[in-house]
């Protein structure tokens, strides 16, 4: 059992927020998806609780009403399973755990991977553990098993490695890898503050691909063409051409039915008010939209212009995604 080394982390240890660019439902059938890791995130810092036992959190995330209390138990388990990975003993002294940072905690934003990437590596400080970003990765996916159940890996990767990230899922097996983009993304991320349940929307899919395999996979080849094209637009930085591949994403989304009038009404907001491109991001039937914009500048615009003019976003976020090159 592990001791810690320091009475306080004096670091500013953090997980980055993730948002699905391209290939959310299509990643569940074997294709592609775009998943990047934004550079908005929560940060953790630790105190030693001297000769008094157990975990506590004193949560200051700007979180949207209601979040956090009804993720309070799962934040729990997620906790105490990364202090059991790591082998940390709180049975004399105990941890608080202080989070916070700009990212606002909301479902299909990675809000609980960046809570487990920053607490990992937060402990990896206090307990002289020098974890390395692999380490992280995989203490946060163990915690992530305390929201998720049987999480894909895709949250827990973007939170520790940032940046563009493509992902794709084999025999139940993800495989992830970098991808090089040369210039930020500004995206604007609305909320509908509708919450759907992932599990139960993948199954109503797989029940329809089914039913139906030559429709799906008719879908499936077209959005495979989409994200392939949408990978090499952001390789050279092609901004324009990646928003008309998300529109093109929304459009296969509304097909195979996983949008909503709600989102509709978000994404065709951002695109008359001068985004490039903007889709449905996540299980969806509410949930997020994501919005691209030409520059920091034009994403300020179409964030107040939805603020203001589009009722449907109950809540609207400003995201930039920063190139990195670290290896996955
Ligand atoms: C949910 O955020 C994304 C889905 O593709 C499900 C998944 O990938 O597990 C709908």
């Amino acid at each position: 059992m592990r001791r810690a080394v320091v009475e306080r982390t004096e670091k500013n240890h953090i997980g980055f927020g993730k948002i699905i660019l391209f290939g959310e439902h299509f990643v569940v059938h074997g294709a592609e998806a775009l998943v990047a890791g934004i550079d908005e995130y929560t940060s953790c810092r630790l105190e030693l609780t001297k000769g008094q036992p157990g975990i506590c959190v004193v949560d200051g995330r700007p979180a949207v009403p209601g979040y956090i209390v009804e993720k309070a138990e799962e934040q729990r388990l997620a906790h105490r399973l990364v202090f059991r990975h790591l082998n940390i003993d709180t049975s004399v002294d105990g941890v608080r755990i202080h989070l916070g940072g700009p990212l606002v905690p909301t479902s299909g934003i990675g809000a609980s991977a960046s809570d487990v990437v920053s607490l990992s590596r937060a402990l990896s400080e206090m307990y002289g553990l020098d974890l390395t970003e692999d380490e992280v990765n995989l203490s946060a996916f163990v915690g992530e098993g305390g929201y998720h159940g049987t999480p894909s890996g895709a949250d827990n990767t973007a939170a520790t490695f940032g940046g563009l990230i493509s992902y794709r899922r084999v025999n139940g097996v993800s495989n992830f890898s970098r991808v090089l983009i040369t210039r930020p993304l500004f995206l604007v991320v609305c909320s509908t503050g509708i919450t759907t349940s992932t599990t139960k929307v993948v199954g109503e899919i797989r029940e329809l691909k089914e039913n139906n395999p030559t429709w799906f996979n008719a879908l499936l080849e077209r959005y495979n063409a989409c994200v392939g094209e949408a990978k090499a637009a952001m390789e050279v930085g092609n901004l324009f051409r990646m928003g008309e591949l998300m529109n093109e994403n929304h459009k296969l989304c509304q097909e195979l039915t996983v949008s909503c009038a709600e989102l509709d009404t978000i994404v065709n907001f951002c695109c008359e008010n001068g985004a490039l491109g903007a889709k449905m991001s996540g299980t969806g039937r509410g949930g997020l939209v994501v919005a691209l914009a030409a520059d920091e500048a034009q994403r300020d615009g179409i964030a107040d212009a939805v603020r203001q003019r589009c009722p449907a976003a109950k809540f609207v976020w400003k995201y930039t995604v920063c190139p990195r090159s670290a290896k996955i």
